[in-house]
């Protein structure tokens, strides 16, 4: 998993798929003491940070990572409020097997602070995405997405608040459907995931 911030993502993978449908096996972080690290480590998971003023440059802090997770045997990298963007070389060591949650009902309002851009455009649905990445800016195939009517929210602290159970649940879900191969690229559109029918039961 990699991580820069609170990690209450990561909190929730830790306490519902980790050590069942699926083994946490390490946590990188792009910031030095993220909460998220403590996390994990109460958990008994290997931690490290990469810092990007710590390599020459982006690629080799994104090639230093990958080398990690793999020695780690990780099969899916999990964004969970990863605040960089991976390269090309990264992704394809990691090839579809990088997802990412997203606080917004994704093409609407990509990058960074997604809730005060909604909030800003004045939208009453909000959302949550969690969806493959590729080398876009929260641009790649969508797995699942889940839709909040907030019509008279003002504050980006209430929407994430109300958002948070949403991440919390469809994070873990789609985790449990790439554990049990359940999701593939239709093939007649493969920016379109297909959900196995057999594995519905896994979506809380
Ligand atoms: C989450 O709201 C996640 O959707 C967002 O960062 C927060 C991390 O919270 N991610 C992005 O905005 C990515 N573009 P957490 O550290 O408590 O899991």
């Amino acid at each position: 998993m990699l991580v820069s911030g609170t990690g209450t993502n990561l909190q929730a993978l830790l306490d519902t798929v980790h050590g069942r449908e699926a083994e946490i096996v390490a946590v990188a972080s792009s910031v030095a003491h993220a909460p998220a690290l403590a996390r994990a480590r109460e958990r008994g998971v290997p931690t490290r940070v990469f810092a990007r003023a710590e390599h020459p440059d982006r690629h080799a802090r994104d090639r230093a990572m990958a080398d990690w997770l793999q020695q780690r045997a990780a099969r899916l990298v999990v964004l969970a409020g990863y605040m960089e963007l991976l390269g090309e070389p990264f992704l394809e060591r990691f090839d579809r097997a990088v997802v990412n949650v997203h606080p917004s009902l994704l093409p609407a309002f990509p990058g960074l602070r997604a809730i005060e851009q909604a909030l800003a455009y004045g939208v009453k649905v909000f959302g949550v995405t969690v969806h493959f990445v590729d080398a876009g800016v929260d641009s790649g195939p969508v797995i699942l997405q889940r839709a909040l009517e907030l019509p008279a929210a003002r504050e980006p602290r209430e929407v994430l608040d109300a958002l948070r159970p949403l991440e919390h649940s469809l994070l873990p879900d789609a985790v449990r459907l790439f554990a049990a191969h359940a999701l593939a690229p239709d093939p007649h559109n493969p920016r379109r995931i297909v959900i196995d029918p057999g594995a519905a039961a896994i979506q809380q």
